[in-house]
């Protein structure tokens, strides 16, 4: 990726799944400091500490699946009842701010300081699922919504790089 810089076909370089061990790897042998990490993250897996170590690099993150469970029930990789959207604290949100509890995970998601790449099929969801810079949650919705994390991943890679490199590769021990 680095001499794909150099040829000037990329721009920047992101990493993906990666934890707090990886990076550190990364860091000692990388000329290009990556400008990304995108993982999984939602009220449910909160990563704080995966968080905090990208922050000291100076390293941007996006959420992958901020609706938490949605993409997962038909992989049959969520269970029934795992839905954050009826999660309590998140619907208290959404009523008191006159919005959906997409929009209220979509926001909990920016203010914590990462972007989100929500996916829908559908253009109202997409409409939705943009209108998230007209409310704020306050420092209690914040926290009362954090304070739902589970450390619940719905799609460790692990689980099938094993296959994809035929080695032993877990990423999360
Ligand atoms: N880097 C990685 O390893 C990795 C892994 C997983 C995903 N991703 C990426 O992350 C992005 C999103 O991930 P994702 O699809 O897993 O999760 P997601 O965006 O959190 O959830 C998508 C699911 O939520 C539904 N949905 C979307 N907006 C909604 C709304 N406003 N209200 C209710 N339901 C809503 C969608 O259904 P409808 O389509 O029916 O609206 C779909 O079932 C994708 O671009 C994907 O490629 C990356």
């Amino acid at each position: 990726m680095e001499g794909l810089v150099a040829k000037g076909l990329v721009k920047r370089i992101g990493v993906c799944n990666y934890n707090t061990a990886l990076i550190h790897d990364l860091m000692t042998y990388a000329t290009i400091k990556p400008s990304h990490l995108q993982v999984e993250a939602h009220p449910y897996l909160t990563q704080e500490k995966l968080l905090a170590c990208a922050n000291i690099y100076g390293i941007d993150v996006t959420a992958f699946s901020p609706l938490g469970a949605q993409s997962y029930f038909e992989l049959n990789m969520a269970e029934a009842g795992e839905s954050l959207l009826g999660a309590a604290p998140v619907m208290v949100a959404a009523q008191a701010h006159g919005k959906t509890p997409a929009q209220v995970l979509l926001r909990w998601g920016v203010q914590r300081g990462t972007s989100v790449i929500p996916k829908t099929t559908k253009p109202e969801r997409m409409r939705e699922n943009l209108t998230i810079d007209d409310f704020e949650l306050s420092a209690v919705e914040m926290m009362a919504i954090s304070s739902l994390n589970q450390n619940r991943r719905f799609n460790d890679p692990g689980v099938f790089t094993e296959a994809a490199f035929n080695t032993f590769h877990p990423i999360y021990d």
